[in-house]
């Protein structure tokens, strides 16, 4: 796993100083979702009588297109430590319907969080389960006859320690050096072709809060099969047969429960999706539904899920929503007082553009720079070609439509298009691109409205 950054310790500038590193701008927003994280963590000091009453401020994003709404939910999804799933509004329907109903996203977070417990589980019985996959592994090479029968004659070797100790031994640093990986060996496994239960109530049965385990699990026992196979695949399997022994699934299920209910965080894309109350046919009847399930869950209720019970009241909400064409206000009103923080995004200026191009620690030019340089190319910008693929965004977004820091997406694939396709092929290893190259391979296509209406 990537190194995370243990959320639960930052402070809410330290929150915003990493997102700081891949988002640029949008302090408004950065410092409204770092309050609301800390608070939580507050809030868990709190002795339990007022704590209980401490419910999360939800937040309403609000924002033009590309800019930079879902890339803060993407960047606090990767440095969380707690729960967290991100999920288009848009993708509900209304329970009855057929489609997703809202509570599976409680179903999907209790998934995630029960991954993760397990997961710290996993890496606390670590060494032990490898220590034990070792003893496992030399037992079947060095069959216990065997021993049995240099065990009953130790008497004659004297202080000597007896040689399948020896052996047993030698075999062990020869596996610790991977000497003997290749050798076949038959090991008795767990059969997981049976979590085809766990598959198919995961993703249907379970919608309708069957647990398929529950109810036929003594049908499927745990089987054990053999299976002949290399040293090295066999101590993956028996890996995995271990670390399950050795940890306590209950013990995470329930840790899992208490972390989603304490700690989740759903981030719920696409809200303005949703908005819209007009009443008559079609779509919008099943919107307005989607808004009147989602109510509940925001406000506090229990979902059941294969884990038990679930409470969602402390589970924090950040929705976000371009409402280009629906406004806040469309949303019906017990759903907008569910959200109270409510945080504009600026529109991206060009000083921005230029930053989102170089600064974030992925930023696109970061990107292109590490594609080509697998075949060799030195791609390197000038700062005046910085500023013109800039200026060139705000001005297209000005004249066609504003599409935020998506446009520099689709302006440095034209640009680049001839260099990514040459490749390694180019003969000239480092390639700077300036202001004149950029001029001269988009200024043509920017120029011509309806070029531009349609590359770039
Ligand atoms: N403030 C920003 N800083 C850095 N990169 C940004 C910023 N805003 C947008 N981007 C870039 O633009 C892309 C689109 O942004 P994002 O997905 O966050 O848009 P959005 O605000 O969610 O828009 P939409 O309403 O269309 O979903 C991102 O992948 C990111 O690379
Ligand atoms: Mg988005």
């Amino acid at each position: 796993m990537a190194p995370t950054i243990v959320l639960d310790e930052l402070t809410p500038r330290q929150i915003v100083d990493e997102l700081d590193k891949y988002v640029i701008g949008q302090h408004q927003a950065k410092r409204a979702v770092a309050v609301a994280l800390r608070n939580r963590i507050r809030r868990q000091k709190l002795p339990p009588e007022i704590a209980q009453d401490v419910l999360p401020k939800n937040i309403l994003m609000i924002g033009s297109t590309g800019v930079g709404k879902t890339e803060i939910a993407r960047r606090l999804a990767r440095m969380s430590s707690s729960p967290f799933i991100k999920i288009e509004a848009s993708k509900f329907t209304e329970v009855g319907y057929v489609g997703r109903d809202v509570e599976s996203m409680i179903r999907e977070l209790t998934e995630i969080a029960v991954d993760m417990s397990r997961q710290t589980a996993f890496e606390e019985v670590k060494e032990r389960a490898e220590k034990n996959v070792e003893e496992k592994i030399l037992d079947i090479l060095l069959p216990a006859t065997n021993s049995f029968y240099y065990a009953g004659s130790t008497d004659s070797f004297g202080s000597e320690p007896p040689p399948t100790n020896r052996t047993r031994e030698k075999l062990r640093e020869q596996l610790n050096r991977g000497e003997i990986d290749d050798r076949i060996i038959e090991i008795e496994t767990q059969d997981r072709s049976n979590t085809m239960i766990d598959f198919v109530g995961g993703q249907g049965m379970e919608e309708m809060g069957v647990n398929l385990r529950d109810m036929f699990g003594n049908l499927f026992p745990n089987k054990t099969v053999k299976r002949r196979i290399k040293v090295s695949q066999a101590k993956t399997f028996l890996m995995r047969d271990e670390l399950e022994n050795l940890v306590d699934m209950e013990q995470i299920t329930r840790n899992a429960v208490e972390k989603t209910q304490s700690s989740g965080i759903i981030f719920l894309d696409e809200i303005d999706k949703v908005a819209g109350r007009e009443s008559g046919m079609g779509p919008d009847v099943s919107r307005e539904g989607v808004q009147r399930d989602l109510l509940p869950i925001i406000e506090g209720t229990t979902v059941n899920t294969r884990y038990g019970m679930v409470n969602t009241e402390h589970i924090l909400f950040i929705a976000a929503g371009a409402f280009h064409v629906s406004k806040p206000s469309d949303l019906i009103p017990e759903l907008q007082g569910r959200f109270p923080i409510r945080v504009e995004l600026e529109s991206l200026s060009l000083d921005d553009f230029k930053q989102i191009l170089i600064q974030p620690k992925n930023s696109l030019i970061k990107q292109y720079q590490a594609l080509l340089s697998t075949e060799g190319i030195r791609l390197e910008f000038s700062e005046e070609a910085i500023t013109a693929l800039a200026e060139m965004a705000v001005s297209i977004n000005r004249t066609t439509e504003d599409i935020g820091a998506r446009r520099l997406h689709t302006l440095l694939e034209k640009l680049l298009e001839e260099i990514s396709f040459i490749g390694g092929e180019l003969l000239e290893k480092n390639q700077t691109i300036d202001e004149k190259y950029v001029k001269e391979k988009l200024d043509c296509l920017a120029n011509d409205e309806d070029l531009r209406q349609y590359i770039l």
